[in-house]
This record gives C-alpha cells, structure tokens and sequence, in this order.
C-alpha cells in the first residue's frame, strides 16, 4: 500500500485509537528488556576490571558521557532518548550498585537489557553448537529478574498493577542476537529463518506475561536493516552486483531477512492486540526509520556516509571482527555524528537520536513545506557538531572507569530542559502537549 514510513504511521495512529487512559496520561517509568541496543550497564557490570570487553573501553561512550558506561555506542541509546522525552532519568541498569535494589529503588524503572542477550534460551544455540561469547541471559532470564525485582518494590498486588499500569515497557529489541551469533559463524539462512517463529513466539508469550503482571503499554521494535551493518558488509561482502540495492549499498538478502522478522513480529503482535484489547501494543519500526538515513544519509547529516563504521581498524567498511572498537589498534573517527555506524554492529548516538524521533519529522513534511525540513535537519547536525567540538577541548570532566560508573543516579546526570530543547527538533511545550501523547505520536 503506502511508504514503508507512511505505513508505520499509520500504523501507530491506529494503536493509538484504541489507547487506553495511561497511553495519554504520564508514564511515571519505564521498564526495559533487551540486548545490545538498549543495555546501559548489566553487563559491563559484571566484567572484571583487568579483563575489560570492548564495549567497557574508550572510546565507548565519548560523545556524551565522556568515559565508558557499558553501552554499545558513542553516547545515549534509544532507551536513554525515549526517557528523556518521558521527562524521566536515565533508567538505571538492574545490575547497578547493589544488584538491582538501588534500580528498584529509584522509581523511574529498571533496564534488563543485556549486551548479547537472545530472545531464545541460552541453551538452544548450546545444542545447535552457536556461540553466544556475551553472555548466557535470554529473554527469559530478564523476565524472571523483572518478576524477582517486584517483591522488593513492597507493593501489594494492586498497587503492582497500578505501578505497571502507568509504566511504559520497551520490549526490546530483542531477537537480533538470536540470528546475529548464528549468521555471523556461517550457519545457512534456511537454518535461522527456522528461529524466526520461535523468536517472535518466545517474545509473544513474554509480552503476554508481563500484560496479565498488569502492564498496559508496550513498545516492541523491531530489528534493524542488518544488511546494512558493516558488521554483515564485511562478512557477507559479495563479487555480486546484483546482490546490493543500488540505492543504500546495502545487502538486499539479508534486509530481507530482517523484515521477516518484522512481519512475523508484527502479525504475532496484532494478535496480541486482539487477545489484550486494553493493552496499548505499539510497534516501534526501527527498521524504516533507520531505512530513512541508509537511502539518504546527507539529509540527516551523515556525511562520513551510511555504511562505514566510526570506529574500527580498516577494511572495507572500518570492521574487522578481530580489531574491535575499544581494542588497539581500532580507533575512533573524529566526529562520530557523522557516521550512522558506530562500531560496525551498533549504531552512533546521531543515529539513535534519529530513530527515537521517528517520523515526527515526517509527519511535518506531510504538509506543504518539505524544505522545511532539510532546514531543520542541518540545524542540528550543527549543534551536534558544536557539542562535539566542544567537548574534545575539555578533558577535564572525564570521570575513570570503574565497575559502577556510568550508572546513572537519579537527579545527578539526568537531562537538563536545555538538552531537551537541544534534542528536540520541534516545539513541543509550546504546543501544550503531554509528553506521553509526544511520544506516542512521534513514534
Ligand atoms: C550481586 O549479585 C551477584 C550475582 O548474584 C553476587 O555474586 C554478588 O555477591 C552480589 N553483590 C552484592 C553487593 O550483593
Ligand atoms: C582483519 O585483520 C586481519 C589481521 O590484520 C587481516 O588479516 C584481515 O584481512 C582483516 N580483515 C578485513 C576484512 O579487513
Ligand atoms: C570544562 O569542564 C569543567 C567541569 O565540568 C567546567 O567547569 C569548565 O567550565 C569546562 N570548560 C569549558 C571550556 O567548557
Ligand atoms: C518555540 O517556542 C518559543 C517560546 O514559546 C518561541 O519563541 C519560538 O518561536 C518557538 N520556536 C519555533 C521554531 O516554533
């Protein structure tokens, strides 16, 4: 029918139809489940601090933070921008000063998020001999954490389900791990296209458990375009014209394969819908909005292009799977927001930024003025080239690596209405909007 784009928009307008009062009202804190893309300290929490993963090393979390907080990218994630339009802090890791109680504590929410985490059991990959080098934590593991954390909030039942009542899940992404582990040590694609049912399944019955728990609003991404990761490029490179869409240079077979999951996702989903007509079920189409800057990176200020990573150590597109960021002698390009590829796998924190507004910019340009826009894109690529600059003349607030750091306290590192503004594209306060309707409509 429509635009891929235009057919997410709608598609959120029409969960929107059916949002129950919390969908409009404010979301008090967010719980979040998932893997690399939304972890924000879980695993880097559990590494000893002479054997330090990549991911816990500078360049790590340079742009914003200024030292490594054991998420996957230069800075903020999309969990970390979502909050923050929520007006919430950063949710702070599960596994933050004392194993989850100071997270349950904090009010705004837990992230269970964890770096490698599959949808599936650790064992299925074990019997069919893939690979996870991150970590054992499946989906499953997260949920039962989430239902061990309870407990300690002291709630009765009831205000349990009101608690949930007015959270925001963010189921997710989760899955991408279940088919990267196992694409990216050669298994056949007819062998992981055989997870996919059971991947969407195993996210079904979580999301079916978390609603009868009392959880009414839910977002479920789905996976990135993975034929257009450096990662996969790199791997996957080809002798084959024919094998790359002329528009993106990205690998047509493999972004194939990531919009089967997504429609397998998105059926399951509507599903669920009709099994849970008060839940608030939304599909978060990361996929088209990162679609959006692979076919025309310059508009969102990519100008060191779509497909090459920001940090790497060469190759064809700055990967190399055994000279991983963080490691000598990878080493980070000079301004990562102009890259959309952070490390080859995960994205930069420009690029999250541009998926978390989703087609609000899109929306605008629906009307008569699309110009407008493009002015406006720029605009912020400049101020976030500005912030960059910035910061690479000031040393001084780099704070040293250790176990805890990085995870954030409430009211300490927590977005200031300035950053707000400055994230923002629009006006949003200006229009009187709840943020909650903000964010549901920008999604
Ligand atoms: C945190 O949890 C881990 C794993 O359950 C345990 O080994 C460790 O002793 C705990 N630390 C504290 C401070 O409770
Ligand atoms: C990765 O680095 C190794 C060691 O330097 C090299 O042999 C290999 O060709 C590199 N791979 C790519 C894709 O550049
Ligand atoms: C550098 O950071 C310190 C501490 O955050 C701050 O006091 C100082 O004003 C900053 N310097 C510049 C040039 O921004
Ligand atoms: C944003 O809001 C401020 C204050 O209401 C107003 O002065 C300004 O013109 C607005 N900017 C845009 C781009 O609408």
């Amino acid at each position: 029918m429509a635009s891929p784009s235009l057919h997410f928009f709608l598609h959120i307008l029409s969960t929107l139809t059916i949002s129950t009062q919390y969908a409009i009202g404010c979301y008090t804190s967010v719980f979040s489940f998932g893997d690399s893309l939304a972890d924000t300290g879980n695993l880097l929490h559990f590494s000893q601090s002479g054997q330090l993963p990549h991911f816990g090393l500078p360049p790590y979390g340079e742009t914003y933070f200024h030292h490594p907080t054991g998420r996957c990218s230069n800075g903020r994630l999309i969990t970390d921008f979502i909050a923050h339009y929520l007006g919430l802090p950063f949710i702070p890791p599960y596994f933050g000063f004392k194993n989850g109680s100071v997270a349950a504590d904090s009010g705004v929410g837990v992230n269970f998020a964890v770096v490698g985490a599959t949808a599936l059991d650790y064992a299925f990959f074990q019997q069919r001999g893939i690979h996870n080098p991150y970590t054992k934590t499946s989906l499953r593991t997260q949920l039962s954490w989430f239902k061990n954390m309870l407990p300690s909030l002291s709630l009765t039942s009831s205000n349990c389900k009101k608690l949930l009542q007015s959270s925001l899940v963010l189921m997710g992404e989760i899955g991408g791990n279940d088919y990267n582990h196992a694409f990216l040590t050669g298994r056949s694609i007819e062998e992981i296209q055989s997870f996919v049912p059971l991947v969407v399944n195993v996210i079904a019955s979580t999301i079916n458990e978390l609603i009868k728990l009392g959880a009414t609003t839910l977002m479920v991404p789905g996976n990135l375009p993975i034929g257009c990761s450096a990662a996969y490029l790199t791997y996957f490179k080809s002798s084959n014209k024919e094998d790359y869409d002329p528009r993106s240079g990205c690998l047509i077979w493999l972004n194939k394969f990531a919009e089967y999951h997504n429609d397998q996702l998105q059926t399951k989903l509507n599903r669920i819908r009709k099994l849970h007509p008060r839940a608030t079920i939304i599909y978060a189409d990361y996929y088209n909005a990162a679609m959006r800057f692979y076919h025309s990176p310059r508009k969102f200020g990519f100008t060191g292009g779509a497909l090459t990573a920001c940090c790497g150590a060469g190759g064809p597109y700055n990967y190399n799977s055994s000279m991983e960021c963080g490691y000598p002698p990878a080493s980070a390009c000079d301004d990562p927001s102009l890259y959309v590829s952070w490390d080859g796998l995960h994205l930069t924190e420009a690029a999250y930024r541009w998926i978390t507004k989703g087609h609000k910019g899109k929306r605008k340009e629906t009307g008569k003025n699309p110009t407008r826009k493009t002015r406006k894109y720029k605009g912020d690529e400049s101020l976030q080239r500005l912030s960059t600059h910035h910061k690479k003349k000031n040393h001084s607030s780099y704070v040293p690596l250790s176990a805890n750091s990085g995870v954030p306290v409430r009211g300490s590192s927590s977005p200031t209405k300035a950053d707000l503004d400055s994230d923002d594209l629009g006006n949003f306060s200006e229009h009187h909007f709840n943020r909650a309707t903000f964010f549901l409509n920008s999604l």
